[in-house]
């Protein structure tokens, strides 16, 4: 373990110092774009309007032929478009294929000053990230980078979720995490296909001699919820879910990002272009909510105390909920016009 002042030093001469507090970044949506194709890449300028992030993905779904291409694309999108308010990250290959340090020190040295984030894959421990912490910082000094690239960790094995914690403390570069069901249910050994979503063999049967015996579905992802939530929370990054495969089902995909939302979660990918408005639906406060929420916050001005509004009690721990939903509300209005009538904001 580093001692704290350590932490935040920069791991390499001239590099830029890791950040102490994330920056304050609307990403309701990660939106995977796969680099190589061309009339995918012609759409960004009005996607960077659309979304909150634009990911260029490099690692699964893109063929193993067109990953030199993919990594090429992305570079080029990169610095053709710019981003503004709009988040820009890309997903490298995990560190144990043959792509992933090309695609750290090409794309690092052509467009790192615009890299918001790198979501690395597979991540199983510490190691993983303490290993592109110091690539990272290599590279920040050669390249005379101004700006800490940050590290989003994707949730995807059984042995990262196993070290959830001490991958979610490993570097103050980390933004966050994102659970990965496919990879995850491959790595459990899960008798799933889907990507995301519940299975409806995951059920709790009502007792015998009930009468009709009702089964209703539990949620796969309860249990890595709660323990990636905690681990980001406790670390002060972000926790995110993952894919929802079935782009022929909104509503499952719907119910995956609200259960998601519900838990603590700040965002989800979007695979597909309809996912885009099912994220800003999710993870976008609930006008009523922001509103009642408004008036907590104005009713107890110092955030302490106890008041009662509509029969419900209020104290310095609802005002903190008030606050997270107000806060939340204010970024979404700065990117979204029309959600900004909508909180009278
Ligand atoms: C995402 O990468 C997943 O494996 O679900
Ligand atoms: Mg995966």
């Amino acid at each position: 373990m580093k001692l704290p002042r350590n932490f935040f030093r920069p791991l390499a001469i001239g590099a830029p110092a890791p950040p102490r507090e994330l920056p304050v970044r609307l990403e309701r949506m990660i939106h995977f774009v796969p680099p190589h194709n061309d009339k995918l890449r012609a759409k960004v300028p009005e996607l960077i309007k659309e979304v909150d992030v634009v990911l260029g993905n490099l690692e699964d779904a893109i063929p193993a032929e067109s990953k030199l291409a993919a990594r090429a694309g992305f570079i080029e999108l990169a610095r053709q478009n710019e981003f503004g308010s709009t988040g820009l990250w890309t997903r490298i290959n995990a560190l144990n294929s043959p792509w992933a340090f090309d695609d750290l020190v090409e794309i690092v040295g052509a467009v790192g000053a615009k890299l918001d984030v790198i979501m690395l894959p597979k991540v199983d421990g510490p190691w993983d990230i303490h290993y592109l912490d110091q690539l990272l910082a290599q590279l920040e000094a050669k390249h005379s980078l101004k700006k800490p690239i940050l590290i989003h960790a994707i949730l995807e094995t059984a042995e990262g979720v196993m070290n959830v914690e001490v991958i979610a403390s490993a570097s103050p570069r980390l933004h966050g995490m994102s659970l990965g069901p496919a990879d995850l249910a491959a790595s459990r050994r899960m008798k799933t296909t889907r990507v995301g979503g519940g299975h409806p063999d995951y059920k709790v049967l009502a007792d015998p001699g009930t009468g009709a015996r009702p089964a209703h579905q539990q949620d796969l992802w309860h249990y890595t919820f709660g323990r990636m939530v905690d681990a980001c929370a406790a670390n002060g990054i972000k926790p995110f879910y993952g894919p929802f495969g079935d782009f022929a089902d909104p509503e499952g995909c719907e119910v995956q990002f609200r259960s998601a939302f519900i838990q603590g979660c700040v965002g989800a990918w979007s695979l597909h272009p309809s996912q885009i408005e099912i994220a800003k639906r999710v993870f976008s406060p609930d006008p009523a909510e922001v509103a009642f929420a408004k008036r907590i916050l104005a009713a107890m001005p110092d955030g302490t105390g106890a008041v009662m509004l509509d029969g419900k009690m209020q104290d310095d721990a609802t005002w903190k909920q008030a606050k997270v939903m107000v806060d939340l509300a204010r970024l979404v209005a700065a990117k979204d016009p029309a959600r900004a009538g909508l909180y009278g904001l």
